[in-house]
């Protein structure tokens, strides 16, 4: 899989470029692609990002004999924590720990305004002190970056040092306010999208990342 750069306007932005993404993008995109499709392209595109954020995760060396000699072979030495931003988060979580399986998973509930766009934090199982070393918060969309924002101000309270960011789809808006109020967080996403409309939804985006999934939408 090829490498994937920062992007040239925000420094702490990586956006995928795989062939396999963005086929999925597409179809992910589309109107027409119903709730079971979309949850499972929510899923593969999850395990497709999240392999290219996982590239600098720290390893340590580990003594394998194979069935012709003793090798040394290497496992992930970082304990990574999974912050899903419920609800839409969620359809991220299963892909990630088919990456990580020995991964923690912290729910974050956190739900945007739609009055204000302000995020309101409704659950937080916290416990006191941080127990891992690498977070990954998982949010399928970052629009206005408000929920985004409050998800990294609590780990960081929590005490997490390292925290990665990893969408679907994000806009340059929400790109700017996370980078600007949190310049070590990575963010990492298959697409930078152009702006956001006057209600905060994405364009072209995919319409509502939560209830897409969940078919919660109108009708
Ligand atoms: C969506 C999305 C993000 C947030 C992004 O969640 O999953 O959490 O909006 O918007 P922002 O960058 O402007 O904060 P939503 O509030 O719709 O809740 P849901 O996941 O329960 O549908
Ligand atoms: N949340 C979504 O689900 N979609 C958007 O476009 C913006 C916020």
């Amino acid at each position: 899989m090829r490498a994937v750069s920062a992007h040239a306007d925000f420094p702490t932005l990586h956006v995928s470029n795989h062939p396999a993404v963005l086929h999925k993008l597409a179809l992910l995109r589309d109107e027409t692609t119903e709730h079971k499709k979309f949850r499972e392209l929510v899923r593969e595109i999850s395990w497709l990002v999240g392999y290219e954020a996982l590239a600098d995760a720290r390893l340590s060396p580990v003594p394998v004999q194979t069935p012709i000699e003793l090798t040394e072979g290497a496992r992930l030495a970082d304990r990574i924590g999974l912050v899903p931003i419920l609800r839409a988060g969620l359809g991220m979580v299963d892909a990630m720990l088919e990456l990580m399986p020995t991964a923690q998973v912290w729910h974050l509930g956190l739900f945007r305004d739609e009055r204000t766009l302000r995020p309101v934090e409704y659950y937080n199982k916290l416990p006191d002190h941080s127990t891992v070393d690498l977070c990954l918060i998982l949010d399928p969309m970052l629009a206005t970056g408000g929920s985004a924002t409050a998800a990294i101000e609590v780990l960081k309270e929590w005490g997490a040092t390292r925290i990665k960011l990893i969408n679907l789809i994000a806009a340059p808006e929400g790109v700017r306010a996370v980078a600007s109020a949190h310049p070590d967080v990575a963010i990492h996403t298959a697409a930078l999208d152009r702006q956001l409309n006057e209600r905060g939804y994405i364009m072209p985006g995919l319409g509502d990342a939560g209830d897409r999934q969940f078919g919660t939408g109108v009708g």
